[in-house]
């Protein structure tokens, strides 16, 4: 069977394509594809054609592994075009995602008709690309510039009755065969002799005025900070303002030449690669031998900030879930915490009151652990003391069946050692979720030494059923993302006390495209946090390792950041966003004064030199002690936990793309300052000896 095949019924052709998995768009889709666009050219007979695929979903777009490389076969905007163009009714029958160029193929057609679950979307601009196959144009066409821009500019997937009514689809079939469906319209429509209607002649919507400038304008405002730093967002739009003032024709070869941009750009490298990443994930040993046990009740022990988050995150994909605080008051307020946040969400339009009534039917709260005996699964997230996380898990050994899985959700504390109360360890494993857990879509999964294959695939589907994204992660002192946020916060106050102003390292840190700058980050997160865990360690930190005190400085003087008004920066009411704290730079002279360092200026370039040298570091040093098992789960934590700069691939493809040479260089020359610190992985040297990068170890 080929990849495009097409079969005439009297006077209907049908054509099925049939490249599993998601039938994306390849070469030879598109071979076959213009193949019997050209035969039907040519055919009279034939009054309707029918496009649709078998599989789980209609063309889900262009076969993304193609990009970049010289592949070799037409283009799919000229098949669209030609398809547009016959003089028979071309009819899309849709199912499942017909996204990127699959819904480009499906507006090149003459009418398109859905199953009630199908999601249609133009998400290339999260891949670093517009739509190069007319999208640019046919969609506002359909939908009108407003939605058409909104669209394009978030990639969102739009639900079927929704697409109704924006004018994407036109008809809606409750009937999952969508070859029947594909069959039944083309008779109707060729027995009430509708004629093709073409999308590129449909000008009602698309039309050049006053208003149309003012919506456009608008819409440039609304996105322009989440799009402050990417490309293929302003060519998305340029596509669709250049087109209303081109002929059709002209307007698709425009729409081509942006394309070609988009594709060339690095940009789109590092977000197709942040997308095959994200997918490699769940390509782990352990999946291959385990098989996932069914979790229907969960339980979760302490009601704070993580506890609370991961309530909710588990309610909201439909668990039971019952919540133990350690008093009635610590129970109030997180249920308080929990009715708040769906509170808001009602008033924000995202859920009813009959949402939130039927999600916390299945939510409980108590204070006995004892309640937790008929739980699948539980997870602690009490105080981040080895002692008090031992005494939780020695009580539930006693308390559940050994077929319960049971994980820590500790940020540094070593899981073997709290899987060793527990009579049968290969149930125990760390769920490391991200705050706010009902938001954050990481989650670090840590296999402990005798974690069993079932209980790690049991994680990896609940990490699914979540909609979270799973990384595996072995067992060291922060895991992946807590460890390489420890060392690259070294590197930072190390710069600080030899002369760098916080302030010039946050903002370097955000034009290169993070979130925020890690001072940004402390106030966040409040510097306290950290402060303990410095306090806990401190027994143990070798005396011959250089520590900077100047974070202790300022939490001494009860500064922790955004709760309590003052950190880094300055919060309150009337006090402008990112006001430096006035009394910050005179505690940094200081603490230099006192260390005895002679200030040197740092160049916006030598910070990021550092900040990122310092990141690959300790990636490759996790590569090294295999608690990651590739570079690109390195990046995905990265990027989904710590806001890296998803554009930019995550840390390990950004060093691969300034050069391991590079890297290597700048590493053995802070090793000549602080051989400490810096050594240089023995992985970083034979990597640049044979001349190979972190993508080949993927
Ligand atoms: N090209 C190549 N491979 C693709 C692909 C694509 N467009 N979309 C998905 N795949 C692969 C995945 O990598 C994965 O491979 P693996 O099994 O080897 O890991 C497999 O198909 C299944 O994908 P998912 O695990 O993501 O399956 P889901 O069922 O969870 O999701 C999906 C399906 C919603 C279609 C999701 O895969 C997706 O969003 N794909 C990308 C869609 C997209 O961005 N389309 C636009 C492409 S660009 C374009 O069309 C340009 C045009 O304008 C010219
Ligand atoms: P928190 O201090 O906000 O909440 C801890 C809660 O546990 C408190 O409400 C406390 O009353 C309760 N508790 C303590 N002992 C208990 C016991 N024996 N039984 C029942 N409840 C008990 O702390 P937070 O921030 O929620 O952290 C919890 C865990 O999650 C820690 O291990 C932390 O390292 C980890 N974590 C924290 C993240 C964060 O951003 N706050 C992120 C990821 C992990």
């Amino acid at each position: 069977m080929s990849v495009v095949n097409f079969k005439n019924i009297d006077d209907i052709c049908l054509i099925e394509i049939n490249n599993p998995p998601v039938n994306a768009i390849s070469a030879e889709v598109r071979k076959g594809l213009l193949k019997v666009v050209i035969e039907l050219e040519k055919n009279k007979k034939i009054k309707a054609v029918i496009i649709c695929a078998p599989n789980r979903t209609f063309l889900a777009g262009a076969d993304i592994r193609e990009f970049g490389k010289n592949v070799d076969g037409p283009i799919l905007s000229d098949i669209c075009n030609r398809l547009e163009r016959l003089d028979k009714i071309v009819i899309a029958s849709l199912h499942g995602t017909p996204l990127g160029g699959g819904l480009e193929v499906a507006m090149a057609c003459h009418y398109r008709i859905a199953t009630p679950n199908t999601k249609v979307g133009l998400p290339e601009v999260l891949l670093g690309i517009i739509p190069g196959a007319g999208g640019t144009q046919r969609l506002p066409r359909l939908a009108g510039i407003t939605v058409g821009l909104e669209m394009m500019l978030t990639g969102k997937h739009v639900p079927a009755k929704e697409a109704k009514n924006n004018g994407i689809i036109d008809e809606i079939i409750d009937n999952d065969d969508t070859v029947s469906n594909g069959l039944e319209v083309a008779k109707r429509l060729i027995s009430n002799n509708s004629r093709p209607l073409a999308t590129c002649l449909r000008n009602e919507k698309f039309v050049n005025t006053e208003e149309t400038k003012i919506s456009i304008e608008k819409i440039k405002q609304k996105f322009a900070l989440k799009h402050k730093n990417l490309f293929s967002p302003h060519a998305i739009i340029q596509s669709l303002e250049d087109g209303l003032n081109l002929t059709f024709e002209n307007a698709v070869q425009n729409e081509r030449k942006l394309f070609a941009d988009c594709i060339k750009s690095h940009q789109r490298e590092g977000l197709i690669h942040a997308f095959f990443s994200e997918r490699a994930v769940n390509k782990i040993p352990e999946l291959k031998l385990g098989k996932p046990k069914t979790i229907k009740k969960i339980g979760v022990i302490g009601g704070g900030t993580m506890g609370t988050g991961i309530s909710m995150a588990a309610l909201n994909s439909g668990f039971s879930v019952v919540m133990i605080e350690q008093d009635q008051n610590g129970l109030d307020k997180a249920f308080e915490k929990i009715v708040g946040t769906y509170d808001r969400n009602i008033n924000l339009g995202r859920m009813s009151n009959n949402d939130k009534d039927s999600i916390l039917n299945n939510f409980k709260g108590d204070t006995d652990l004892n309640t937790l005996s008929d739980r699948d699964l539980i997870i602690e997230a009490v105080f981040e003391e080895m002692e008090v996380k031992k005494d939780v898990f020695k009580k539930l050994n006693s308390i559940c069946s050994n077929e319960t899985i049971l994980a820590t959700n500790t940020s540094y504390l070593n899981v073997n050692e709290i899987a060793e109360v527990v009579s049968s360890p290969d149930r125990v494993l760390g769920l490391h979720f991200f705050s706010p857990a009902n938001i954050m879509k990481l989650l670090e999964i840590v296999v402990a030494e005798k974690t069993s294959n079932h209980t790690v695939a049991t994680a990896f589907s609940l990490a699914k059923n979540l909609k979270k994204i799973p990384v595996r992660s072995g067992v060291c002192d922060g895991f992946i993302g807590n460890r390489i946020l420890s060392k690259y916060l070294v590197a930072i106050y190390h710069m600080v006390e030899d002369g760098a102003s916080i302030y010039d390292i946050d903002r370097v840190i955000r034009e290169f495209g993070c979130a925020m700058g890690p001072f940004q980050v402390i106030d966040l997160a409040g510097g306290d946090i950290g402060w303990a865990t410095r306090k806990r360690k401190a027994p143990y930190r070798d005396s011959n390792d250089r520590y900077v005190e100047i974070p202790d400085r300022i939490c001494e003087r009860g500064w922790f950041g955004q709760k309590t008004g003052k950190g880094y920066y300055l919060y309150g009411k009337n006090v402008p966003f990112l006001t430096p704290n006035p009394e910050i730079e005179k505690i940094c002279e200081e603490e230099r004064n006192r260390a005895g360092i002679k200030p040197k200026k740092f160049t916006d370039e030598e910070i990021l030199n550092k900040y990122i040298s310092s990141l690959v570091l300790e990636g490759i040093k996790i590569l090294e002690e295999k608690i990651s098992i590739r570079p690109s789960d390195i990046d995905v934590v990265y990027i989904n936990g710590y806001g890296f700069p998803r554009w930019r691939g995550g840390p390990m493809n950004y060093a691969d793309k300034i050069g391991l040479k590079n890297i290597l260089k700048h590493i053995e020359t802070y090793e000549k300052e602080d051989p400490r610190f810096w050594k240089c992985p023995e992985l970083l040297k034979k990597l640049v000896a044979n001349n190979t990068l972190f993508r080949d170890l993927n």
